[in-house]
């Protein structure tokens, strides 16, 4: 870790702890870097994610246009990854906060819906689920866990051509899950911000969102982010070894 890098670490976890062991309302923000240490690979890491394509060659409704075939060769070859794998020590510990607190909201970037496998509850996916599909004919999302789709999945009901409902870059997120995030960060207490590069808008605002309406805002991270600077912790390590000790001997 760079000397810079070390400038930015706030707090620690035990004070972490005890703020969270105080609070009656917390919202907590996930992205790639917590279903890392599943065995999913992150967007931003080294090389391209997947054939040296970036998500961004991928995941936008042109490329879906232009090749539906390599998009969903791509969306494919996620579900059969994402399938395989199990949640970590740091979604089973943000399902135990989430009965630790009154009032929780975990919304997650993430489309593997690990969370849910770990058992939350209160789960925004803001960038929708690899589990669900939307017929861009007529519109109608269902759900469909099968590992592979085949190179062009129609619509049981219309026939028409089926893609993943997930938010592509250059898509607007669904208006009401987005306005239950913003609602939950500017109502919280302390926003826990993990495994996330805070660069892809509108979730990298969510955490400035938390701050401006007084709650306390906590990173945990491998580095040091460009939010790093305006937290109240910025603690950083592996989430599956920090998240689970800030949820140790609560009783
Ligand atoms: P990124 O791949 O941009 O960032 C992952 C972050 O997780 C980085 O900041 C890493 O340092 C951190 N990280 C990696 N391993 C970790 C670990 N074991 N513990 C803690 N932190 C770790 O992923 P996101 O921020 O989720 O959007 O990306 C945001 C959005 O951009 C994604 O939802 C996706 C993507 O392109 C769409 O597809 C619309």
């Amino acid at each position: 870790m760079a000397a810079s890098d070390l400038d930015y670490m706030k707090g620690d976890i035990q004070a972490l702890r005890k703020t969270l062991m105080n609070a009656e309302s917390v919202a907590v923000l996930t992205g790639a870097g917590i279903s890392a240490e599943s065995g999913v690979p992150t967007f931003r890491g080294e090389g391209g994610l997947w054939r040296n394509y970036r998500a961004t060659d991928l995941a936008t409704p042109e490329a879906f246009e232009r090749d539906p075939e390599l998009v969903w060769e791509f969306y494919n070859w996620r579900r059969k990854l994402i399938g395989g794998v199990q949640c970590n020590a740091a979604h089973h510990a943000l399902a135990r906060l989430e009965n630790l607190i009154a009032k929780f909201t975990l919304i997650t970037q993430n489309v593997d819906g690990l969370h849910f496998q770990a058992g939350n509850r209160n789960v925004l996916e803001i960038h929708g689920s690899i589990w669900r599909v939307r017929c861009t004919r007529c519109h109608l999302t269902t759900t469909d866990r099968s590992p592979d789709l085949g190179p062009r999945p129609v619509c049981g009901s219309c026939g028409g051509l089926l893609r993943p409902a997930v938010v592509w870059f250059g898509e607007a997120l669904d208006p009401e899950i987005l306005g239950k995030a913003v609602e939950a960060v500017r109502s919280c207490q302390v926003m826990l911000v993990i495994g996330t590069s805070s660069i892809v808008q509108p979730a990298a605002s969510l955490s400035l969102e938390a701050k401006s309406g007084g709650a306390v805002v906590a990173e945990i991270n491998l580095e040091a982010t460009p939010h790093s600077r305006f937290m109240d912790f910025a603690l950083h390590g592996k989430a599956g070894e920090i998240v689970p000790r800030l949820v140790e001997d609560w009783s």
